[in-house]
């Protein structure tokens, strides 16, 4: 015999309300990776920044080698959308501060495996490598390759990232600390944008 519509409708909605309630349940609740190891957290980045991070790019940074303060950092920072991104973003928002740290310290302990076979105009270079001693150098040490200086690498990083990071810095999209970007006006003063473009050559030798 045929149910009444009416009856239909209640368990239909009672099926909705209990899915719903189910649902919000696990919503709340999300599921860390409780007892995954760091290898295993990061395993799950190798797939784009490649395997020990170090990536195959152009527009994926290197990881490998990387501090842990500072990737800590610019996780928190794509997790609350205070950096722009096309991925990191989104991908952040899934993992806690401790999962952070767990791939900081993974990154940190990795090889530093500089780019390779990037095209670089050696005239553009040699002025860029002027231009990072006078206004780079003092936080970014031996060109931006030293991690314990917390603020990401730029020799040996890919170019076509630098220069993404770069656009959102002089945009203000990506917020620059206030001395840095003291010291980015006073280069795009003297310089102009050709200076940005020096400064990508020479990172990129
Ligand atoms: C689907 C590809 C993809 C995956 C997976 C991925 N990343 Fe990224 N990552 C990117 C891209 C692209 C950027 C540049 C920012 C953007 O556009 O999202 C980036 C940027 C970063 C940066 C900034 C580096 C710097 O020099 O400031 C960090 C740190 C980072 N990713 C860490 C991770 C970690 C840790 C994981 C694994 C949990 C991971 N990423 C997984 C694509 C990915
Ligand atoms: C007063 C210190 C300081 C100076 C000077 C400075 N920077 Fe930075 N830079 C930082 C810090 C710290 C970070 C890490 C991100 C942040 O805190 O904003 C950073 C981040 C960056 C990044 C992003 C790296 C990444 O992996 O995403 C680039 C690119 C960069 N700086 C380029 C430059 C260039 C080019 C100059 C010189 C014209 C310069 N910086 C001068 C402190 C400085």
């Amino acid at each position: 015999m045929k149910k009444f519509p009416f009856e239909a409708i209640v368990t239909a909605s009672l099926l909705i309300v209990l899915s719903q309630s189910a649902f919000a349940e696990k919503k709340a609740k999300p599921k860390t990776m409780s007892g995954a190891s760091a290898t295993m957290i990061a395993n799950t980045c190798a797939g784009c920044h490649g395997t020990y991070g170090a990536s195959n790019g152009p527009s994926i940074p290197i990881l490998g080698g990387m501090s842990a303060v500072y990737l800590v950092e610019m996780m928190e920072a794509f997790k609350a959308d205070d950096i722009p991104s096309t991925i990191m973003g989104r991908l952040a928002k899934g993992y806690t501060t401790e999962e952070f740290e767990r791939m900081g310290e993974y990154f940190a302990k990795q090889k530093f495996v500089a780019a390779t076979g990037q095209k670089s105009d050696i005239k553009k270079a040699k002025k860029g490598a002027k231009i990072h001693d006078k206004y780079c150098e003092k936080c970014h040490s031996e060109q931006g390759t030293l991690a314990y200086d917390d603020s990401g690498f730029l020799k040996g990083q890919w170019k076509s990232y630098l220069s993404a990071q770069l656009k959102d810095f002089h945009s203000k999209d990506r917020q620059a600390s206030k001395k840095m970007a003291k010291k980015m006006k006073k280069m795009l003063k003297k310089e102009g944008s050709a200076g940005l473009e020096a400064l990508l050559e020479f990172y990129s030798k």
